[in-house]
């Protein structure tokens, strides 16, 4: 229930009429009232979440409480209603119901080897010149640590964002359309404020990304999914009337890492110009192109201003950072901007201004160069052991990223059955369930789709882990077992 709200009118124009329209960017403070959150709340009835029944090993069960495994929760689930027996919990947010993935414990990985997605090498992190950086920026901080700065973010930072843009991603920006925030996450979540409100439709890759699918339902709106092919998300599909937002990840689509085509991406803005939807675009990990000349970014293309873009330190530097940042249309800056205000004032000062001394001496650039040759190496390690051990291998997403979608061969059991038979040798592989994507039902890759992540692993552990599914596969073969 929006009980207030301010609007912003914005540049934009409907091509099918050719008369001006106005979009609105919409600025609000949502203020639910008590009695319609509480009426949304699921209303115990002790009997707790409907569960299939499962026998678990102790091997299995450890390996679930740290995402290697599939947990039974599907889209929308919900956490035990005994919970909701407390008066207190009745007072929760319906988006506060989701299962949170949360940072796994130390005594629980003890033997594990996992296949991790979208996780850095320890070791990759540039500790030293860091280091020197943050005892630099200390002692001349001056009252800089002590005061509010801009709620946008550094200036010197957003400047050295803008700058490294262009050239990388064919965007042409000013620093003042760049905001920083805690990683693509608070992005998402910035511009879901500014541009959603409930019911609103937003349409989104199936498969998606869990954080962004939990969001926006999270913000009561309607989303439309729309079907992803090897040339990237199905153009073809999207909901012939538009919708408030389209979110889409172009460049390594998560969790297949198709890219989307050029073809497709000329076809899409037009749509989105059209329709006047606005298109989130979700850049989590170009930085990583290993194959082909990277395609321009979906903003880099725009010239209607439909785009708005969010990339994130989280994969070159490390999510333990929270930083990242989105370049908004000129029009939506001060909106955004003023958005970033009532969430938090801004990202800290120290990590930033670190962040942009360490770009300003080139540190940054060497640091990608880096560690995109080991990664790439690491990439090439992992395919030709899987090559090894079960012949030639369909992969999609090896050009870029920090992880590939394994396309099971009919002799191998479906993606649940192998990760199950993996987990028993300590060895964590994920399934589409397993590795935060919601599949909105009918997606033709849930069943033969294991993600394989490279990044935070050596060559050794990298051949270990695939010897471990092997000999598996092997086992269960011997046994007659259940492919
Ligand atoms: C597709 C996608 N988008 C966004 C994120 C979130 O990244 P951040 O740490 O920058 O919030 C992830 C994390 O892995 C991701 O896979």
């Amino acid at each position: 229930m929006w009980i207030s709200s301010f609007e912003i009118a914005s540049r934009r124009h409907d091509a099918r009429c050719g008369t001006p329209r106005r979009r609105h960017a919409r600025i609000a403070v949502q203020v639910p009232l008590p009695g319609r959150r509480f009426a949304q709340l699921p209303v115990p009835d002790g009997t707790g979440v409907a569960r299939e029944r499962r026998v678990l090993t102790p091997r299995v069960e450890r390996l679930e409480r740290v995402e290697c495994v599939d947990r039974q929760d599907t889209f929308g689930d919900r956490i035990p209603n005994r919970v909701f027996e407390s008066g207190q919990m009745l007072r929760l947010a319906p988006e506060a119901r989701h299962r949170v993935c949360v940072p796994d414990q130390d005594d629980q990985l003890e033997g594990l080897l996992a296949l991790w997605l979208g996780r850095l090498d320890p070791h990759s992190f540039p500790l030293k010149a860091w280091r020197r950086l943050l005892n630099r920026t200390l002692v001349t901080a001056g009252a800089r640590l002590t005061e509010y700065r801009d709620p946008a973010g550094l200036v010197e930072l957003r400047r050295a964002i803008a700058d490294r843009l262009g050239p990388t991603r064919g965007i042409k920006i000013e620093p003042e359309q760049v905001i920083m925030v805690a990683g693509c996450q608070e992005g998402l979540n910035l511009t879901a404020r500014l541009l959603l409100r409930e019911g609103d439709t937003v349409a989104i890759e199936n498969p998606a990304y869990q954080g962004a699918a939990y969001l926006y339902e999270s913000y009561h709106t309607r989303l439309v999914p729309v079907r992803v092919d090897d040339c990237g998300l199905s153009v073809d599909d999207l909901p012939k009337e538009g919708a408030a937002l389209l979110y889409i990840t172009p460049s390594h689509q998560y969790p297949m890492g198709y890219t989307l085509t050029l073809e497709r991406r000329l076809r899409l803005l037009d749509w989105a110009w059209r329709t006047g939807t606005y298109v989130v675009e979700d850049d989590y990990d170009s930085d990583f192109r290993y194959r082909d000349s990277p395609v321009a970014a979906l903003m880099g293309l725009d010239s209607h201003d439909c785009v708005i873009y969010i990339g994130t330190f989280s994969k070159s530097l490390g999510p333990g950072l929270r930083l990242g940042y989105l370049v908004v249309p000129r029009h939506l800056a001060g909106p955004a901007r003023a958005v970033k205000t009532l969430l938090d004032n801004g990202r800290p000062w120290l990590e930033q201004a670190v962040l942009s001394s360490f770009i300003a001496t080139g540190g940054y650039t060497n640091h990608l160069r880096r560690i995109r040759q080991s990664y790439a190496e690491r990439r090439e390690h992992l395919m030709e052991c899987l090559r090894r051990h079960f012949g030639e291998t369909k992969v999609s997403g090896a050009e870029c990223g920090m992880h590939i979608a394994w396309h099971l061969p009919q002799d191998l059991p479906r993606a649940p059955v192998l990760q199950t038979m993996a987990a028993e040798r300590d060895v964590g592989i994920y399934t589409l369930r397993s590795g935060a994507v919601c599949d909105f039902g009918g997606c033709a890759y849930s069943e033969r789709t294991i993600l394989l992540g490279f990044s935070s692993l050596n060559e050794r552990q990298i051949r270990r882990g695939v010897e471990g599914i092997a000999a598996a596969v092997d086992a269960s073969h011997c046994c007659g077992g259940n492919v």
